[in-house]
């Protein structure tokens, strides 16, 4: 498996997804959408920023670890992978559940889709810990550390 080359589809692609919703909700904002901007709407307009900002923000966490792969050559195969599908998992269920959560809220409450964020919050900070705890041993990729002796 190419993480680097997964990561970088995954994390460009998903930037300009979550961007495109930021798009989305200016858009909203422009139009004076009341399902958006009203204030009964409040918790709507909240879940939908989180799901931009998140997702946003996720992708670019993508976008970092598939730089990182090449400087971590003693990362084991095994938590590659995990650390892989722990970023996939946070990518869907931290903006995706922040989104679904947005579409039927009642009153101040956001909809079930909420029980899905620290599924995905869980997932996100077990990559991140994995990745943590691996960057104590990165390596330029010709293995010099980057000494020039
Ligand atoms: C990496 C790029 C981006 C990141 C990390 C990001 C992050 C954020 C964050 C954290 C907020 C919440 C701000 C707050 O409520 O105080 C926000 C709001 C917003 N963003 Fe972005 N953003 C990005 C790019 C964009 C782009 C390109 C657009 C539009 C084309 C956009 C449109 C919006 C809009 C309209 C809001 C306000 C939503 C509202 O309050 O109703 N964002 N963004």
């Amino acid at each position: 498996m190419n993480y680097t080359r997964r990561h970088l589809r995954l994390g460009w692609w998903s930037l300009l997804v979550f961007l495109l919703l930021g798009l989305g909700l200016e858009l909203l904002h422009g139009f004076k959408v009341g399902l958006y901007l009203d204030v009964q709407n409040e918790t709507r307009r909240l879940m939908w920023t989180l799901a931009h900002a998140h997702g946003a923000l996720l992708g670019l966490v993508h976008i970092a670890f598939a730089l990182s792969v090449p400087y971590l050559p003693k990362l084991a195969t095994l938590n590659r992978a995990r650390i892989s599908w722990c970023l996939i998992g946070a990518s869907v269920l931290l903006p995706g559940g922040f989104f679904t959560a947005g579409l039927a809220v009642y009153g101040g409450d956001p909809g079930l889709g909420i029980v899905l964020v620290p599924i995905g919050a869980t997932s996100l900070l077990t990559a991140v810990f994995l990745a943590a705890r691996a960057s104590g041993s990165a390596e330029t990729p010709d293995g010099t550390g980057g000494r020039r002796d």
